[in-house]
C-alpha cells in the first residue's frame, strides 16, 4: 500500500517555505502548490484594476470582482514547478516584484478573498500527495494534515534572503526597504482577525536561521518519510 499523505508547510514570509516544499513534493512525486501565489495573483488583479488607490484598497469593489479572478497553476517542464495563471495570463514573475508584496498581506486580511482561495486551496487537496506552503494550511485549510511544519527565522536574516533574490533578479531593491517589508507583512500576518499565523498545536517548529538548504531539505525529507511508513 502506499497511501499518500497532505503536507502543511506554514511560517513567516521569506523563510524558504515554498523552496523546502516544491523539492519535497519532486522527491515524494506530490503536488507542490504555493498558496501565497493565489494571494498575490489577487493582489496584482487588484492593481492592475485600480482597485489600490494612494495606498488603498477598494475592498467592496474587490469583493464584487471575486468570482471574475481565476487562479490556475500551469507546471512548466523546463523550470520544474506550477506556474501561476491570472485569468489566463502567466504571472509568476509579476506577483513577485516588491510593489506585489507591499499590498499583498493587506488583501490577505479580507474574509471573502481568504473564503474563496481557501476553498480552491482544499480542491487542489482532496487527493491529498500534495505539499502546500503558506500562513494558514495546517490551521485552517489542512486541519487533518499528516504532517505539519512551521517554519521561522530571524527578521534580517530573512530580509537578506529576499534581498538577494530580488537582486539577482535584477531589481533594484534597497535593503531596509526589503527589512521593513518583512517586518510589516509579519505584524500584519500575526495580528489579522481572520485565519492569523499562528502555529498548529501537532506542527514541528524549524528554526532555520543557521540552517543550510541541504541539511534542511534532508531533515525535511526524514520527517515526510516517517510519516508516510506510519501512514502505510
Ligand atoms: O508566501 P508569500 O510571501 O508569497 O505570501 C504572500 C502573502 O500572502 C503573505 O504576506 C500572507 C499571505 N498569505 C496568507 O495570508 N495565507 C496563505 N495561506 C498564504 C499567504
Amino acid at each position: 500500500m502506499n497511501h499518500k499523505i497532505t503536507i502543511a508547510i506554514d511560517g513567516f514570509s521569506s523563510t524558504g517555505k515554498s523552496t523546502v516544499a516544491k523539492r519535497l513534493a519532486k522527491r515524494l512525486g506530490y503536488v507542490y502548490v504555493d498558496s501565497g501565489a493565489m494571494y498575490r495573483a489577487v493582489t496584482l488583479y487588484a492593481m492592475q484594476n485600480e482597485l489600490i488607490n494612494s495606498e488603498l484598497v477598494n475592498k467592496a469593489q474587490l469583493i464584487e470582482q471575486l468570482e471574475g479572478i481565476e487562479i490556475d497553476f500551469k507546471f512548466n517542464e523546463d523550470l520544474g514547478f506550477a506556474e501561476v495563471y491570472l485569468n489566463g495570463q502567466n504571472v509568476e514573475k509579476q506577483i513577485r516584484t516588491l510593489e506585489v508584496s507591499q499590498f499583498v498581506s493587506q488583501i490577505a486580511t479580507i474574509s471573502e478573498v481568504r473564503e474563496q482561495l481557501v476553498r480552491q486551496q482544499q480542491k487542489f487537496g482532496k487527493h491529498k500527495g500534495v505539499v502546500m506552503d503558506g500562513r494558514d494550511i495546517g490551521t485552517v485549510v489542512f486541519p487533518k494534515a499528516e504532517l505539519k511544519l512551521f517554519m521561522t527565522a530571524s527578521a534580517e536574516k530573512r530580509a537578506h534572503r529576499r534581498y538577494l533574490e530580488l537582486i539577482e533578479r535584477g531589481d533594484n531593491v534597497d535593503y531596509n526597504a526589503v527589512l521593513k517589508n518583512v517586518q510589516t507583512r509579519d505584524h500584519i500576518d500575526t495580528t489579522r482577525a481572520d485565519s492569523p499565523l499562528t502555529m498548529a498545536d501537532d506542527a514541528i517548529e524549524i528554526d532555520n536561521s543557521d540552517m543550510g538548504l541541504d541539511e534542511q531539505f534532508e531533515y525535511v525529507l526524514q520527517l515526510a518519510e516517517d510519516k508516510i511508513k506510519q501512514c502505510n
